[in-house]
C-alpha cells in the first residue's frame, strides 16, 4: 500500500506531489510571506480509517478519542468529528474548542496532570463524557466540586505502571520519575476518597506510556499491571467497564513507509487484544484510545523559504525562514524531520548543511550536518511530517509572525 498513499510526498516531473492529487507549487510563493503549515484532510481521513479498522477487529466497543493536542486546527477536528471520532482534551480550552468544532460532551474525555479548579467546573458543567484524574489531590477536589454542585461526571485513574517504553525522556510518561498518573499502590486511599463521596463514580482505568512509541513490549507489561488493577478493584466496584489505553503510537521520520506504519499499527493493537482478551469478553466492557502523532503527522508540512546560504569556514549554513518558534521538535527532542526541495534539478549536487532558523538561539534548528540537495536564496523548501506537534506548539518569541495555516481537501 505505502507508495498510494494519500500522505506520500514525491515527484512528478520533478515538482513535489502530496498524495496522488496535490501539486505543491503553486504553495511555494506564501512561503516568502511567512512560512505555511499546510495539512492534507484527505491524508488524515484515510489514516483515521485505517486505524478505525484496526480497532474494529479488536471489539465492537473500541472508541477512538482524537487527542487533540497534537494539531488543534478546527478543520482537522471538524474531520475528525465527521469520521465518528471521540476527543481527548487537556484544558478548557481545549474543551471550547471541541464544543466550537461540533463535537457533544458526550465525546470528550479531559486528561492533564494540572486541572485547575474551574477547568473541572467547567467540565462538570458540560457534563463530559469522562474525566481521567492523575493524583490523589486532583481526586480530592473533584470530590469537592461534584459534592457542591450535586453533580458527578465518570472518573477513570490514569495510572502510572513505571514501565520504560524507550522513547526520548521528554516524552515518556510511564515512569515513577514522571508526574503523570496515580501510583498502584495509592489504592487505599483512592478507594477511600470513593468511599466517601457519593458524588464520585469510578468508570475504570487509564495509561499512557509515552509517545513515540515504537516496541510495545513495555506496553504489554503495562497492559498486564493494569488489567490486573482493573480486576483488583472491580471486586469492589463491579460497574466499571472503561479501559483507556493512551496513544503513543509512533510514526517513521526518518523516511516514508507506510506499509511499516500499518504493520506497526497492527501489533499495536494485537498487544492490546492479547493482553486484555478476558476483559474484552464482556460485552460491556469498553476500550478506549486516545491516538494524536500517529493520525496527523504525515499529513502536515511547512514549507520555509531560504533567506541566506551562509558559508564560513566551518560549515554552510541554509537560513530559512521557520526555526524553532514554528517547529520546536529538533531543539526539544533532536527529532528528525525529512528535508525536500520543491523541485529536483538534474545538475545539482548534494551538500552538507545545517538548517537554521532566524531565532537568536543556537538551539534554533531544523536539521544539522545534513546532506541536502543544493539550496539558494529565495527558493523554498518542504519540512516533512509536521502535522503532530507542529503549530499546535508554535510561539512568537522574537515576535516573529505567525505562520499560515492552510488546508488542502
Ligand atoms: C494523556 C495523553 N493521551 C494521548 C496522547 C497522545 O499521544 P500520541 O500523540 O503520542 O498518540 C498524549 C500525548 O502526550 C497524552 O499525554
Amino acid at each position: 500500500m505505502s507508495q498510494t498513499s494519500l500522505n506520500s510526498l514525491h515527484y512528478v516531473d520533478d515538482i513535489l506531489y502530496w498524495g496522488n492529487r496535490f501539486d505543491l507549487s503553486p504553495y511555494a510563493s506564501k512561503a516568502s510571506e511567512a512560512p505555511v503549515f499546510l495539512y492534507n484532510l484527505p491524508g488524515i481521513k484515510e489514516r483515521y480509517q485505517q486505524m478505525r479498522q484496526a480497532w474494529d477487529k479488536v471489539s465492537p466497543n473500541s472508541k477512538i478519542f482524537y487527542a487533540m493536542k497534537a494539531n488543534s486546527h478546527p478543520e482537522i477536528l471538524k474531520l475528525f468529528k465527521a469520521s465518528g471520532s471521540g476527543i481527548d482534551v487537556v484544558s478548557a480550552g481545549e474543551i471550547r474548542r471541541a464544543i466550537e468544532c461540533g463535537f457533544s460532551s458526550k465525546e470528550i474525555i479531559f486528561s492533564g496532570v494540572g486541572k485547575s479548579k474551574s477547568e473541572i467546573e467547567f467540565a462538570i458543567d458540560q457534563q463530559i463524557y469522562q474525566i481521567n484524574v492523575e493524583s490523589l489531590p486532583e481526586l480530592q477536589r473533584l470530590a469537592q466540586i461534584s459534592a457542591k454542585k450535586k453533580k458527578s461526571i465518570p472518573v477513570v485513574l490514569r495510572v502510572n505502571p513505571n514501565v520504560d517504553v524507550k522513547t526520548h525522556p521528554y516524552i515518556a510518561t510511564g515512569l515513577s520519575e514522571n508526574k503523570f498518573g496515580l501510583e498502584i499502590s495509592a489504592w487505599p486511599e483512592i478507594r477511600e476518597i470513593f468511599k466517601s463521596n457519593s458524588s464520585l463514580s469510578l468508570a475504570g482505568i487509564s495509561l499512557h506510556l509515552g509517545s513515540q512509541m515504537m516496541d510495545f513490549s513495555g506496553l504489554a507489561q503495562a497492559l498486564r499491571l493494569a488489567k490486573d488493577f482493573f480486576l483488583q478493584i472491580k471486586k469492589e466496584f463491579p460497574e466499571i467497564r472503561r479501559f483507556d489505553v493512551g496513544g503513543g503510537l509512533g510514526v517513521i521520520y526518518e523516511r516514508q513507509d507506510f506499509s511499516a506504519e500499518e504493520k506497526m499499527l497492527k501489533d499495536y493493537v494485537s498487544v492490546a487484544q492479547d493482553e486484555l482478551r478476558d476483559l474484552l469478553k464482556d460485552p460491556k466492557f469498553e476500550i478506549q484510545s486516545e491516538p494524536g502523532r500517529w493520525l496527523v503527522a504525515h499529513s502536515g508540512i511547512l514549507l520555509t523559504e531560504v533567506q541566506y546560504v551562509k558559508e564560513t569556514p566551518y560549515k554552510k549554513f541554509l537560513i530559512v525562514n521557520a526555526g524553532m518558534h514554528l517547529l520546536l521538535r529538533p531543539a526539544l527532542y533532536q527529532s528528525y524531520h525529512h528535508i525536500l526541495p520543491m523541485k529536483l534539478y538534474e545538475q545539482r549536487k548534494n551538500q552538507r548543511y545545517d538548517v537554521v532558523g532566524p531565532i537568536c538561539e543556537s538551539s534554533d534548528f531544523l536539521a544539522k550536518n545534513r546532506e541536502l540537495t543544493e539550496s539558494f536564496q529565495d527558493e523554498v523548501l518542504c519540512i516533512a511530517d509536521v502535522g503532530a506537534y507542529g503549530a499546535v506548539m508554535s510561539s512568537d518569541y522574537n515576535l516573529q509572525t505567525k505562520p499560515q495555516e492552510i488546508c488542502i481537501y
